[in-house]
């Protein structure tokens, strides 16, 4: 859950308030006595939901917190930086053959790991130690880790440099106006991202095609095996065409 997404279900709950608020006001100019209860057990109902809806919020705003503060403090000292990048890079000999020993991917399909944000980075592990996101060989793997050696693994590929590919230069100006427009809010203007929100500047364009048709497969109930969700990108990836995407990519695996 990121920020963005926490402030997406307040929205959320504001409308909920009003429409319980109309509950309750339908409840008192209804006379009849059937109609009098059929309000209060919607009452009763919806007070059940938002609260637990309520706990779910909080929960993961706290997690989001705890994982921006373990990463900042993991990093407070130059020295304590150090330690976290020398024992992530012990941990990451099992990622070396995907990822790269510097984090720029080895294979079609494996994303970049370099100069990504080390909260993204911290969250997407935890999402495949339990399951939340799937792939046979990144759960198998994510679940042996401490807490401490996801963290370390995150700091040591933030610190990495992403290596840019060029790409057809035509569908890169055509990706540029529609990055600016669609995405950059989130990932920012030049593609480097921000807390939770992935970098995509440098990205491998093979692993954005897939994972932008992903969500908007999803996004339309296409999708045979869901292996990842986002509430906030499958609606945005739902008005994308396949040239949209192929330009994005192309636009993105190179910018700097
Ligand atoms: C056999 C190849 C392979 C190995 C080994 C491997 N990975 Fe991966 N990793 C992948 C693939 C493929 C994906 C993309 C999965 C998808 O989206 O379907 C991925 C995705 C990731 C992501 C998400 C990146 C993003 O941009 O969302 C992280 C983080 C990651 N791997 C970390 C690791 C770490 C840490 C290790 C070592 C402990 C590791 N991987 C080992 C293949 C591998
Ligand atoms: C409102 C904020 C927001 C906007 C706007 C947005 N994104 Fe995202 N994007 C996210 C978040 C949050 C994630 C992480 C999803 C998750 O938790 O797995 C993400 C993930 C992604 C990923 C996966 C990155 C990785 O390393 O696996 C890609 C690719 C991506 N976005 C591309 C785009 C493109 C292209 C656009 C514009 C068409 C866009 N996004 C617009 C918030 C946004």
């Amino acid at each position: 859950m990121t920020i963005q997404e926490t402030k997406d279900y307040r929205d959320k709950n504001e409308i909920s308030l009003q429409l319980f608020a109309f509950l309750v006001r339908s409840s008192d100019s209804c006379h009849i006595i059937r109609c009098k209860m059929l309000m209060l057990s919607s009452q009763l109902i919806f007070v059940t939901l938002f609260f637990f809806a309520s706990l779910t919020i909080q929960a993961k705003e706290v997690e989001l917190t705890r994982m921006i503060s373990d990463i900042e403090k993991q990093q407070s000292t130059p020295g304590r930086k150090q330690n976290a990048i020398a024992m992530g890079k012990e941990r990451a000999v099992l990622c070396n053959q995907c990822h790269g020993v510097d984090g720029n991917s080895r294979k079609k399909g494996v994303p970049n790991l370099a100069e990504q944000n080390p909260v993204y980075l911290l969250d997407q592990i935890e999402k495949f130690a339990d399951g939340r996101r799937k792939n046979y060989v990144m759960n198998a793997l994510s679940k042996n880790f401490t807490r401490d050696d996801k963290e370390n693994l995150a700091i040591f590929y933030a610190s990495m440099k992403v290596n840019v590919t060029k790409t057809n230069t035509r569908l890169a100006k055509k990706g540029q106006p529609i990055y600016k427009a669609l995405c950059g809010s989130c990932h920012g203007e030049k593609g480097a991202g921000q807390a939770n929100y992935a970098r995509l500047a440098g990205q491998q364009i093979h692993y954005i095609e897939t994972t932008l048709r992903q969500f908007r497969d999803n996004s339309k109930n296409k999708s045979k095996v869901i292996k990842r969700r986002s509430v906030i990108m499958e609606p945005i990836a739902n008005g994308l065409s396949d040239d949209d995407i192929k330009s994005l990519a192309a636009y993105l695996a190179q910018l700097k």
